[in-house]
């Protein structure tokens, strides 16, 4: 049977883009889903210590004030069981697990020009044929697992946090080592060290990271996010980077160093993404950044025992919040346990996995688990793993060898009636991302209405368009700091041989909306809506 649409993926973005096509577009769809059940990153990322760095009561949908405020977050950052919780009441309420398919990874998507058709094969080799094909494979959904050669001849266990066993893994009396040191690294090392025998952290940049100070939210405060609804959504839509507070006003050189230095104490007490929202110019100029980062580096010397392991840590490269800045749970202190050593990759790079353990350029280091805390091949990795082929065959790997081309993060030249939610070009990971999703599902789900209004049987973009959103993308990204840290997954650097572009537009969110809504408003200037054959026949 011929389907409206195909949705790959079931997280927050599937899960939305299914109730807005089925239920009030009244299409036939079906979500295909590679994992077992729903939750997207929240059903692979169940590592020790993982949670949010959004605040529960925005890491969440907006859509239905009712659903909004029947659900009770427990915690300020709720960690994969909360949040699969979360998901699982959606989709129970919405009814849409009928409509999704699981263990189903799609492994091939051709459009079919003559029949105007994605034709989409799973791992197991079902078929399934629609009009529109919908990517809600999320940004952060293909782990990355370096080629660190040896790696097959180690003897111990070893995992990846994206991809963690869901029964978990038993740390006690094992010598644990950690590659990678970025928000999941972070996260999992002083809760890896609470139980292991040792930890070795590998670290190859070091990263800023502020306190979450997470913390069971009392009843006054639950109450009070039920009932300013409107006031917290509003604050999500207008602010750049959807978050539920707002960025402040004031420059870090409008006051002097004393008051600088008691808004950044006052910042570290509360905790959080916040602390970046504490001056305008933060993450717009490096000397009133460096303010920020030198605040930062005092505290890890403060806090941390060891002179030498303290310079390591603190010996950061690029500007605070040019990476996306980790939150933690006393990732510090963690370096004043016994049982815990820090290794400089600067200083002495990996050479080889061996069966023992880690080697690396001064020694082995023993090992029985390694853990890879080494991120994901961001944004392009998970759509190029679906092997996407558009029109005349056109490879979308092929297409995007130089780096992502599409028209405002939502569709590419040469790929009909393919819409990409949260893809490269678009705000998405610079946000707190229910928030993006939801932008960019309605924002979809209101152009393929239009198409069916208007007897328009396929869109897309033109490449004049796409140059054009590249070049918006390329300057939005510039007129911050965010492209100094040059080993950035946002730049692609974190993987070998992919080509570094800045992928995600930094313009902020709410402009970006104004943006999508303008174009739409405009007849979706920069598209070609080609009329259905009986349109174009009507005299
Ligand atoms: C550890 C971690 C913590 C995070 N914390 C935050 C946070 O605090 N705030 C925030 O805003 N963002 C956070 N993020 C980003 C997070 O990815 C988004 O918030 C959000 O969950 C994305 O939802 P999604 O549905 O777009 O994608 P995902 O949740 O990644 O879901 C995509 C789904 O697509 C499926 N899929 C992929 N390829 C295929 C295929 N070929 N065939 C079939 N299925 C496929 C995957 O299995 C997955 O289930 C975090 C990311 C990670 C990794
Ligand atoms: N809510 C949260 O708090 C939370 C938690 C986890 C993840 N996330 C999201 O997911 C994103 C990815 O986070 P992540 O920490 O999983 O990945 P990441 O930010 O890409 O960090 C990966 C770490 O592994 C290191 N690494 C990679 N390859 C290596 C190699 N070959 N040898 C040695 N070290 C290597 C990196 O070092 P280099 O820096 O030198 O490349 C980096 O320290 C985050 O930025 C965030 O958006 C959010």
């Amino acid at each position: 049977m011929d389907l409206d649409a195909l949705v790959v993926g079931a997280g927050f973005s599937g899960l939305y883009q299914l109730h807005c096509l089925r239920d009030r577009l009244g299409l036939s769809v079906q979500v295909l889903e590679a994992a077992a059940d729903l939750g997207g990153t929240w059903y692979w990322n169940r590592y020790p210590g993982a949670r949010c760095d959004s605040e529960s009561h925005s890491y969440c949908y907006f859509f239905s004030k009712e659903l909004y405020q029947e659900w009770e977050w427990s915690e300020r950052y709720p960690g994969p069981a909360e949040i699969l919780r979360y998901l699982h009441h959606v989709a129970d309420r919405f009814d849409l697990k009928r409509d999704i398919r699981f263990g189903a990874r799609v492994v091939a998507a051709c459009y079919d020009e003559g029949e105007n058709l994605w034709e989409v094969t799973t791992a197991a080799g079902e078929r399934y044929r629609a009009t529109y094909l919908v990517s809600a494979v999320g940004c952060l959904s293909s782990a990355n697992v370096p080629a660190i050669p040896g790696l097959e001849s180690f003897a111990g266990r070893w995992y990846h946090t994206g991809e963690w066993p869901h029964e978990g893994v038993d740390f006690r009396g094992k010598r644990v080592g950690q590659i990678g040191t970025g928000s999941t690294g972070i996260q999992a090392a002083p809760v890896i060290a609470a139980s292991a025998k040792h930890l070795t952290v590998f670290q190859r940049t070091a990263q800023y990271s502020v306190p979450a100070r997470n913390a069971p939210l009392d009843a006054a405060f639950k109450r009070q996010v039920r009932e300013s609804y409107d006031a917290i959504r509003e604050v999500t839509r207008s602010t750049p980077n959807g978050h539920p507070f707002r960025i402040d006003r004031r420059n870090v050189f409008d006051v002097g160093e004393q008051e600088r230095r008691a808004i950044y104490e006052a910042a570290w007490e509360k905790g959080g993404l916040q602390f970046r929202a504490s001056f305008r110019d933060i993450v717009l100029d490096k000397a009133a950044n460096d303010t920020a980062a030198d605040f930062i580096k005092q505290k890890i010397r403060a806090v941390v025992r060891d002179p030498k392991t303290a310079a390591v840590l603190a010996d950061i490269d690029h500007p605070y919040a040019a990476k996306r800045p980790p939150i933690d749970t006393d990732y510090f202190e963690t370096f004043n346990r016994d049982n815990v050593a820090l290794v400089d990759l600067r200083a002495e790079p990996i050479e080889r996995i061996t069966p023992a353990g880690v080697r690396t350029r001064a020694r082995e280091y023993p090992l029985d688990i390694v853990v890879f805390a080494t991120g994901f091949d961001a944004m392009t990795g998970p759509l190029f793993r679906m092997n996407i082929r558009g029109r005349d065959g056109l490879a979308l790997r092929d297409a995007w060898r130089e780096g992502p081309k599409t028209y405002l993060g939502l569709m590419a030249p040469g790929f009909p009636n393919l819409f990409t939610v949260t893809g490269p070009g678009s705000p998405s990971v610079l946000t707190n991302m229910p928030v993006a999703i939801e932008q960019h599902v309605e924002w979809i789900t209101d152009c393929i209405g239009w198409m069916r209004a208007n007897g328009v049987e396929r869109c897309e973009p033109t490449a004049r368009a796409a140059e054009r959103w590249g070049v918006q993308v390329e300057e939005a990204a510039n007129a911050t700091l965010l492209p100094l840290a040059t080993h950035s997954w946002y730049l692609g650097a974190n993987v070998p041989g992919k080509p570094q572009v800045f992928m995600p537009y930094a313009g902020g969110l709410a402009r970006y909306r104004a943006l999508c809504d303008e174009i739409a408003a405009r007849g979706y200037d920069g598209f070609v809506m080609e009329p259905s054959r009986a349109e174009a026949a009507r005299p």
